[in-house]
Parts: structure tokens; C-alpha cells; sequence
């Protein structure tokens, strides 16, 4: 089933391919091709952009279940991309704490099946782009990390949410960036960011539970935002007051800032934002389209962004 992305940010459940139809297309397709990309740490060059298409003049479809499971970055897990799908199954993921604390009313360590409220369980089509101008469609299953924040009751001192990702390396095989990355794994939203609908607490893709290369048994999931935003296996939740420290723009702030929204029109140092390749190993030949700012998703949050100079702040 083909659906129209155009200037369309959320696609309603039932449009999501179903897994039958899907498993066909895949069978009719007889795709099989092998992911031999390399990572880069850091993330990898993008290639040169000369014939992209224009991305809302396109339709595009769901990523395949297979594409989105084994095409990974999770570094504890290795830096190759298909290291997570091989590795991550040490992960551990019950019983599964989060602990919420800092500038908030309630504090406490949850068990993620108080944390994670399934009546409010939803399936959310989004954009996916990678600040290594690739990209994929997913479809998640997950709650408002609104509805996470509203229970935490945050002080009005609280401006902004920050996040960690499990660091165990008896559970994770790749100790040896600890020095360079600084385990264990964290990001941060301004708070407004934070409580926006769109951003997501994710648990499942494709209406499954989500695997533990994809950040299981829960991750962030702002779509609006480079991928690297999206943290993984997700344990501490803390309420600040100030701008939180955040992996990458740590480790390599001229490259990667704390905001990290797509934007074609601000280059990465090292290569061009302006398109993007469609993750598809279905296919033979790589296809490229146009990064729309905000991935899309501008009349929704561009609002979040009104005065400020996002070639600085980006
Ligand atoms: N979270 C943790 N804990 N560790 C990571 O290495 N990689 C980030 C993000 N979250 C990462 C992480 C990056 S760079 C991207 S692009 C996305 O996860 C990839 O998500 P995916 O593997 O589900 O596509």
C-alpha cells in the first residue's frame, strides 16, 4: 500500500501497511539484498546529492520490517549498522526501571509497566531522518511523552527534560568508546519541545514489541529532530533547569548541537543536509530525495523555534 507523505506529519494507523499485505509484497519482491554499509562514529558522510527528488512530490511506504530491524545505530551494541540486530539480544529488558527525578513533584523509580500506560497506546507513521542523510518511514507504537511529563509533575523552575540510556557492559559488548562517547548514552529536550504531541514514548513498531536493537523496551521518538535525539532503552528521566549535557554535541559540539533539528538549509561540517537517501534494500539502485525543514513536520513546531537563529542554535 502506497501512502502520500506530502506536508502530511501523521499518518493515521489505518494506513500502516498490514503485516500480511506487507509479508506478500515482500515475498512477491523476493528481497533479500544484504546491508553492508559501514558506520562511521560520529555518523558517516553523505554521499553527493545531485538528482534528489523532491520529497512531497513523492509517495512513499512504510520501511521494511527488516530494514528497520537490522540498518541500526546503537553504538553500546557495535558501530556497524548491523551490529545492534546481532549483538543486542544480551539486552536485558525485564524487569526494566525508570527512574524520574530533578525539578519535579513526583520523583520515583517506576516499573516501566507503571511508567507505560497502554490506554493511551498509540500507532504513529512518522519520518525518520538521520542526521547521516538517511532516512526511513516507521511505524511506532507508543504515548505522548506529554502524558510521561504530566504525571511527573514538573516544578515551574523545570525548563528542560533530560534522558540516559542503560549503560551495563555486561549486557553491552562495546566498552571500548566509553572514553570517547562517554557511556552511558544521553539527550535532552527544552521542555516545550518535550510536551509537544508529536513527540513520542515508543515501546513497539509495526504494532509488535519494539526488538532491542530499535531501543527496546522503551526509547524517545522526536520526529521533527535528527534520529540521534531519539535515545534508546530508556532509564533516568530527570527534570532541569538548565540546558542538559547530550552525547554528541559533547563529544563533537561544532558538529552536532543541542537542538538538532533537520534542516536542509544548515549543513553538517562535513557534508550537505539538504537530501536525504530512502533506506530501501529492496531495491537495486538508492534513491534520493529532498530533506523537507523540520522533516515535514514545520506547520506543527516551527512555531517552538519563532526568533531564534537556527544556524546557531542548531
Ligand atoms: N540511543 C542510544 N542509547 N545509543 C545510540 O547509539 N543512536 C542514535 C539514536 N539513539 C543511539 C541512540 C542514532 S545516531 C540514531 S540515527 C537512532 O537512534 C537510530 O535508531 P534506529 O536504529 O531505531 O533507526
Amino acid at each position: 500500500m502506497i501512502i502520500r507523505i506530502a506536508k502530511k506529519s501523521d499518518i493515521p494507523s489505518s494506513e500502516i501497511t498490514p503485516e500480511d499485505v506487507y509479508i506478500n509484497r515482500r515475498k512477491f519482491l523476493g528481497a533479500s539484498a544484504g546491508i553492508g554499509a559501514a558506520a562511521f562514529l560520529g555518523c558517516g558522510a553523505a554521499g553527493a546529492e545531485s538528482d534528489a527528488e523532491a520529497a512531497d512530490s513523492q509517495d512513499l511506504e512504510p520501511t521494511s520490517w527488516d530494514d528497520i530491524t537490522t540498518y541500526n545505530n546503537f553504538y553500546e551494541f557495535g558501530l556497524d549498522k548491523a551490529d545492534p540486530a546481532r549483538n543486542a539480544h544480551t539486552l536485558v529488558t525485564r524487569p526494566w526501571t525508570i527512574r524520574v527525578d530533578g525539578l519535579c513533584a513526583k520523583p520515583g523509580d517506576y516499573q516501566l509497566e507503571d511508567f507505560v500506560k497502554p490506554s493511551v497506546m498509540e500507532d504513529r507513521v512518522y519520518r525518520f531522518r538521520c542526521v547521516e542523510a538517511w532516512s526511513m518511514v516507521i511505524p511506532w507504537r507508543g504515548f505522548p511523552l506529554a502524558d510521561a511529563i504530566a504525571r511527573a509533575e514538573p516544578d515551574p523552575s523545570a525548563k528542560y527534560v533530560a534522558f540516559e540510556t542503560l549503560w551495563d557492559p555486561d549486557q553491552m559488548p562495546e566498552r571500548r568508546w566509553k572514553p570517547r562517547i562517554g557511556w552511558p548514552y544521553r539527550e535532552g529536550l527544552r521542555l516545550d519541545e518535550a510536551m509537544h504531541p508529536l513527540a513520542l514514548m515508543v515501546t513497539g513498531l509495526y504494532g509488535k514489541t519494539l526488538p532491542n536493537q530499535n531501543g527496546a523496551p522503551l526509547r524517545l521518538i522526536v520526529p521533527w529532530k535528527y534520529g540521534f535525539k531519539s535515545i534508546k532503552s530508556i532509564v533516568r528521566m530527570t527534570f532541569t533547569e538548565d540546558e542538559p549535557p547530550t552525547t554528541w554535541a559533547t563529544q563533537t559540539p561544532g558538529e552536532y548541537g543541542f537542538y538538532s533539528n533537520v534542516n536542509p538549509n544548515v549543513n553538517h561540517p562535513r557534508w550537505s543536509q539538504a537530501n536525504e537517501r530512502v533506506v530501501d534494500s529492496s531495491r537495486l539502485f538508492k534513491r534520493r530525495i529532498e530533506t523537507l525543514f523540520l522533516n515535514g513536520y514545520a506547520d506543527e513546531v516551527a512555531h517552538l523555534y519563532e526568533g531564534m537563529d537556527l544556524k546557531k542554535f542548531f
